[in-house]
C-alpha cells in the first residue's frame, strides 16, 4: 500500500516514514521544506534501505497534488504539513489560518477527486484549551484554544468531521499529540527547529551540545510538585508507531475517530533537566525565569482509548527520550546543516 505523507520530511513525519517502511508500506513524501530539510529522504533511505520518492511542493497547490496522485496509486494520506510554532502563530495569525487550512482543504479535495478515502491527521493536545480537567480525554469539550495555531488544529478537526459525515465511505483518524521528544536510535534523523527552539527538549539539547549557553526555566511557582511546568512527553518513535496503528484502524472503518497519543503521565521541567544530565553525562546550566505567557501549569493524557481500540501504548521512558535526543544532537550539532 502507498501512503502519502504531507510534511513527511518534518520531525514527526520522517519518524513515521521509518515506521511505515518497516511495517511494509511504500511511502511518498510531499513537503515544501519550509520547516524541514531536503536531506531527510536520503537519511530515511540510509536507515531503512528503501526509497522515499518525494515531491517538493506546496500541499495547498491542488495541481501539484494532482501530479502526485497521477503518478502514484495513493491508498491513504497522513497529513502533517502545517505551521506549528505557537508563539509565531500569535504574531502572524492570518498566515497560520491560510496555510494550515488551505493545505487541508486542498488535500481533502484532491483525495476526493482520486477516490482516496483514508486519512490520518496530526492534531494536538492544545485543542483541549485551558479549562479542560486532567487527564485530557477525547470526549471532553475542546477550546478555547490558547493560540491561533491551536485554533487551526481545532478547525481542521471540524472540517474533517464534517467531511466524513458527508462522504460516508471516508475514514479519518485524528491524533492529538502530547509533547513529542526524542529521535530515532541511529541518530540520523531528529528534531531540528529553525532558529532558537521554542520547545523545551530541543532547547535543552542545544544547551547540552554547547550551541546555547543556558536554559531558561519558565517559572518555578506553578502548583506542581517542584513548581515547574509538567507535560506528557512521548518518544517520537512511540508516536510514529501510533500512526501505523491509526492507519490500520482507518482502513477497516469509516467516519472520524479521535485518539490521544500520550504516555498518560506528567514530567516536570526540572525532572527533564536531570534526566537529560544523566543521558549526556554533564550539567545543563539553567536559570529560573518568569513564566511564559500562555503556558499552563500541567497537562497530560488519558491514554486509555488508544490502548483499548488501537492496541497502542508508549513503550519508551524519559531516560530513552533523553538518550535518543542527545544521540541525535551530539551527532548533528548543527542539525541537518552539513
Ligand atoms: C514544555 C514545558 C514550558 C521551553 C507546545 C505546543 C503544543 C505542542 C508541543 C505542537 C513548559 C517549559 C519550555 C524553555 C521552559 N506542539 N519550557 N523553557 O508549550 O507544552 O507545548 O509544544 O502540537 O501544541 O503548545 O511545549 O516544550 O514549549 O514547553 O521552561 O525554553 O517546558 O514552560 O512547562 P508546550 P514546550
Amino acid at each position: 500500500m502507498k501512503i502519502l505523507l504531507t510534511g513527511g520530511a518534518g520531525y514527526i513525519g520522517s519518524h513515521t516514514a521509518v515506521e511505515l517502511a518497516e511495517a511494509g508500506y511504500d511511502v511518498i513524501i510531499a513537503d515544501n521544506f519550509c520547516n524541514s530539510s531536503p536531506v531527510v529522504p536520503e537519511r530515511l533511505e540510509k536507515i531503512t534501505g528503501k526509497s522515499f520518492p518525494f515531491y517538493e511542493i506546496d500541499v495547498a497547490d491542488k495541481n501539484a497534488l494532482r501530479r502526485v496522485f497521477d503518478e502514484n496509486e495513493i491508498d491513504a494520506a497522513i497529513h502533517f504539513a502545517g505551521y506549528k510554532a505557537v508563539g509565531e502563530s500569535v504574531k502572524v495569525p492570518l498566515s497560520y489560518y491560510r496555510n494550515n487550512i488551505d493545505t487541508t482543504l486542498s488535500l481533502l479535495e484532491v483525495m476526493a477527486e482520486y477516490g482516496c478515502k483514508n486519512l490520518v491527521f496530526s492534531s494536538s493536545a492544545t485543542v483541549y484549551g485551558e479549562r479542560a480537567k486532567l487527564p485530557y480525554r477525547e470526549d471532553m469539550e475542546t477550546g478555547p484554544c490558547a493560540s491561533p495555531y491551536g485554533w487551526t488544529k481545532l478547525f481542521i478537526e471540524q472540517i474533517i468531521t464534517d467531511h466524513t459525515k458527508a462522504d460516508l465511505d471516508f475514514s479519518a483518524v485524528i491524533l492529538r499529540y502530547f509533547n513529542p521528544v526524542g529521535a530515532y536510535e541511529s541518530g540520523l534523523i531528529g528534531e531540528d527547529p529553525k532558529d532558537i527552539p521554542n520547545n523545551l527538549m530541543p532547547y535543552i539539547s542545544r544547551v547540552a551540545v554547547g550551541n546555547l549557553p543556558c536554559l531558561n526555566v519558565f517559572g518555578n511557582d506553578y502548583p506542581t510538585p517542584d513548581g515547574t511546568g509538567v507535560r506528557d512527553y512521548i518518544h517520537v518513535c512511540d508516536l510514529a508507531k501510533g500512526h501505523v496503528a491509526a492507519l490500520e484502524f482507518a482502513a477497516k472503518n469509516s467516519g472520524t475517530e479521535i485518539f490521544n497519543l500520550g504516555a498518560g503521565k506528567g514530567i516536570s521541567v526540572l525532572e527533564m533537566i536531570s534526566a537529560y544530565e544523566k543521558a549526556c553525562g554533564h550539567e545543563i546550566p539553567y536559570k529560573i525565569a518568569p513564566r511564559r505567557e500562555g503556558d499552563i501549569a500541567e497537562f497530560y493524557a488519558d491514554a486509555k482509548k488508544a490502548f483499548e481500540i488501537l492496541g497502542w501504548k508508549t513503550e519508551r521512558d524519559v531516560s530513552e527520550m533523553c538518550r535518543d535526543s542527545w544521540n541525535w544532537q551530539s551527532k548533528n550539532p548543527n542539525g541537518y546543516e552539513e
